[in-house]
């Protein structure tokens, strides 16, 4: 089995064994269900914050868990990528950490804990659940032979079997996500068109996995989504920092630049309230002070917690202009996304070249 990998968090680190460990897990119920070598699975491992927003998206539950399933709609794949990726099981998303707190809490670590959930959630990607007493059963069985393939104890199942809450796993079925597709409220990406997650991605991103041609298939906008997923991470993250004791609305927003750097800022108010500075400006100038000109930056993203995505206010798109971003994204912390240009933002803009 193809396993796609990857860490999307930066809240804590995970040992190489801890993931090898986990890849382990996964190919030993591969063996047991005799997957093909081309069947395909994609972990991701994402903040509590983001596994949060995806409960909430997909399941209306508001608060993170430790991992999730999304089981990829095999019939409608091949129409919607027009190539031949039938070997899709879906998608992992395992919150770090989350995996990290019950590693601790358990008492086993959290090389165990990572493993158990990558398990649990592929068994739930190839149809088991444990919604009633027998269908549990099967599944606490399976779960057992893949552990004990690579060594792990039954004393570490039943612990977990004690507390189920902790495996509080949802298969988020093929029909639930075309829904909330058809509604935009899917992935990252989803959110963007993918023509727009085109013209965001990274420019070697599109030269690399389109082979030079200017179309861009499904693999490019998923590089386009962990773009813009990351940057979006670290715009809330910024958000954090906000010095705002006079409005309270806090405001996150990250710059990328077109080398690949990401700087951040959040808003910091002034009891002279003129002198409050937004969010979108103190990451452009945290770029600024680090050397950064004119034309070096791809995106802006902003994000708040507002109702519709986050305006930035009219200063701010005048500095934009000033270090000419093509690309905005306005977001908020609910995980709507919506790219403009900056013409779209400030049409007849002020510029040097009206008085030089
Ligand atoms: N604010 C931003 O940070 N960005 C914007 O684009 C609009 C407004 C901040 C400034 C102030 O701290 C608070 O939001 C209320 O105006």
């Amino acid at each position: 089995m193809i396993i796609n990998f990857s860490d999307d968090q930066d809240e804590v680190k995970i040992p190489k064994e801890a993931i090898a460990l986990l890849k382990k897990g996964l190919q030993a119920v591969a063996k047991l269900h005799k997957l093909s070598a081309k069947t395909e699975v994609s972990v991701s491992l994402v903040s509590d914050e983001v596994i949060h927003v995806l409960n909430k998206d997909y399941r209306g539950i508001d608060r993170p868990t430790d991992v999730l399933s999304f089981a990829l709609d095999e019939a409608e794949e091949p129409e919607e990528t027009g190539g031949p990726e039938q070997h899709l099981l879906g998608d992992i998303i395992i919150s770090a950490e989350t995996a990290v707190r019950q590693g601790k809490e358990y008492g086993h670590g959290l090389n165990r804990e990572l493993v158990y959930l990558g398990v649990h959630s592929l068994l739930h990607l190839l149809g088991y659940d444990h919604m009633k007493k027998e269908d549990k059963a099967v599944m606490r069985q399976k779960e057992e032979e893949a552990l004990r393939m690579i060594g792990l104890s039954q004393e570490d199942i039943d612990a977990k079997e004690k507390d189920p809450e902790h495996f509080a796993v949802a298969v988020v079925d093929a029909a639930a996500k075309k829904k909330k597709k058809n509604k935009g409220k899917k992935t990252l990406a989803d959110k963007l068109s993918a023509e727009d997650a085109a013209e965001t991605a990274m420019p070697d991103e599109i030269a690399r996995t389109a082979k030079g041609k200017d179309k861009m298939g499904k693999s490019d906008v998923k590089k386009a989504d962990k773009t813009i997923g990351k940057l979006y991470k670290k715009a809330l993250k910024a958000r954090e920092n906000a010095y705002v004791p006079f409005s309270k609305f806090k405001v996150g927003a990250a710059v990328l630049t077109k080398s690949g750097d990401i700087f951040t800022g959040c808003n910091i108010e002034n009891s002279s309230f003129g002198l409050t500075v937004c969010a979108e400006r103190v990451a452009l100038f945290n770029a600024a002070a680090s050397g950064i000109r004119p034309g070096e930056i791809k995106m802006l993203l902003v994000a708040a917690d507002t109702d519709d995505v986050t305006s930035p206010c009219g200063a701010c798109r005048q500095v934009m202009a000033e270090f000419e971003i093509p690309h905005i994204i306005m977001a908020n912390v609910k995980g709507d996304l919506r790219k403009v240009t900056l013409e779209e933002l400030l049409p007849f803009g002020f510029k040097a070249a009206d008085f030089t």
